[in-house]
């Protein structure tokens, strides 16, 4: 694959997201996350260095699994504080105008008539640079945060996705036709309401009348990622998803989960650019080995390791604080997230123990790959990893912020670009322009969000 690399930026709006401890290095400017300015400078900086997008996780509870407690994610302020995600992309779609937004929307407690309006006006307010990371949720917290008793059963959380996306699509695709909006001054008729219509959707999990309330956006579907890797998960991925987030750290298996999600796209009917493929990458880069390595040093100082910790206990749900050091862990098909449980536990041949994955977890750069070098070095490690798994791009992780960022632009970014393999402007449109190419605003016809357009919305002369 010798295409251009995709890269996003990942965050979160919160304190700490997947380095935990490093917000209190003295060079670290996560704290600034509760206000405007945090994320407007960010934004530019990510434009200046022609990334992609910035995806904005979320989750909507506390992870409370190591200790059976909550507290050591609270001490160490691992993902919690969180704030909303989505209410900081329009601040940062003023100060930029090529960079994208994806924002982590939970298929499991939002209602999807409230997620599609906020989605068309997210993505009227960027001029369609705008994506949805659609999520399920692994945290039994969050079940009861909305009410549930305890967590939807794993597989049966992609079910209600996957009825939770038919039900927007039939909102942002078929509820106003392409030319419903026939504005006439004279008459003061500003729609016709012969091409506005109800969806009346009555499934197995939701009820939705309509009409969609927002007239058509730029893109209508935001550009869609996701980002669960279990069976379910790649599945549900093969039918809706345009970016998929593949996790792990042995290339050998990304290919396999990559190859497995492009054989079942094109077995839906899609075309194999279609759906571009991530993984997560951690970059420690500086102009010379020793500088990598104190950089390195450094940085692995200020690692809290209880954080890291509730976070793992938390996604895989194994509850390591209540197993000895010795004791081998097992994958099991848990309910939180599988594919994070099988991170370092699906190769049989190896088996893995408690005081391994502590010692995994606690390292920076374990749960991902990792790029480490001088700056030759770093685009050396990338441009082999996109041939060898066969990926479109990479999600980088922040040890620090903004200054992972800041050397990755200057440093890594110029040498993609001296190899062509990173863009050096952004093409025009939206963002699912960018990503797939001009005249691509709108999902391709065989997209399932495609397929329930009435013909006057179809765009028959998309690539
Ligand atoms: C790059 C990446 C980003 C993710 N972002 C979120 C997120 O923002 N919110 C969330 O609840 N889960 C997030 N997840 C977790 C996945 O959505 C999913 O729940 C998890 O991978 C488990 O799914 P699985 O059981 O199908 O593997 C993310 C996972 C990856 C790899």
């Amino acid at each position: 694959m010798s295409g251009r690399i995709i890269v996003n930026g990942f965050e979160m709006n919160c304190l700490a997201h997947m380095a935990h401890g490093l917000w209190a290095h003295p060079r670290d400017r996560r704290r600034g996350y509760t206000g405007l300015e945090y994320w407007i400078e960010l934004a530019a900086l990510l434009e200046r260095g022609r990334l992609d997008a910035l995806f904005i996780a979320d989750v909507l509870g506390v992870y409370d699994t190591f200790r059976s407690s909550p507290d050591a994610a609270v001490a160490a302020g691992a993902q919690i504080p969180a704030n909303d995600p989505a209410l900081v992309v329009p601040a940062m779609a003023v100060g930029t105008t090529n960079l994208s937004f994806a924002v982590s929307v939970s298929t499991s407690y939002e209602s999807p008539f409230g997620h599609a309006r906020r989605f068309s006006t997210l993505d009227h307010l960027t001029q369609g640079r705008v994506g949805w990371n659609v999520v399920t949720s692994y945290l039994p917290n969050a079940a009861k945060n909305f009410g549930w008793e305890r967590m939807v059963l794993h597989d049966e959380r992609y079910d209600r996705a996957d009825e939770y996306l038919d039900v927007c699509y039939q909102l942002w695709e078929a509820s106003w036709e392409e030319d419903a909006v026939s504005v006439d001054g004279t008459t003061q008729r500003y729609a016709d309401p012969a091409k506005v219509h109800p969806i009346d959707h009555r499934g197995d999990f939701f009820s939705v009348a309509g009409p969609h309330l927002c007239e058509p956006s730029p893109q209508r579907t935001p550009v869609i990622y996701q980002a669960g890797n279990s069976a379910r998960g790649r599945k549900f991925a093969a039918r809706h998803a345009e970016c998929v987030f593949l996790s792990g750290v042995v290339p050998a298996s990304l290919r396999r989960s990559a190859d497995d999600v492009r054989t079942q796209a094109s077995a839906a009917g899609r075309a194999p650019d279609d759906v571009k493929i991530l993984t997560s990458l951690s970059v420690i880069v500086a102009e010379d080995e020793t500088a990598v390595c104190r950089k390195r040093e450094e940085l692995q100082r200020w690692v809290n390791v209880d954080g890291m910790l509730a976070q793992y206990c938390g996604t895989t749900g194994f509850d390591l604080a209540a197993m000895s050091r010795s004791d081998v862990v097992t994958y099991r098909d848990t309910d939180h997230g599988q594919g994070g449980a099988a991170l370092f536990t699906s190769d049989v041949q190896r088996p893995v123990t408690v005081g391994d994955i502590v010692d995994s977890m606690t390292q920076l750069g374990e749960t991902t790959l990792l790029a480490i070098g001088t700056p030759v070095q770093v685009a050396d490690q990338m441009e082999e990893w996109i041939d060898e798994i066969g990926l479109d791009g990479f999600n980088i992780i922040q040890f620090l912020t903004p200054e992972t960022f800041t050397d990755f632009i200057d440093m890594v970014v110029p040498e993609l670009q001296r190899r062509g393999r990173y863009q050096t402007e952004y093409t025009p449109g939206t963002f699912r322009e960018k990503l797939f190419g001009p005249g691509r605003a709108l999902l391709p016809d065989r997209h399932p969000g495609g397929l329930v357009r009435p013909p006057a919305c179809v765009p028959s002369d998309q690539p």
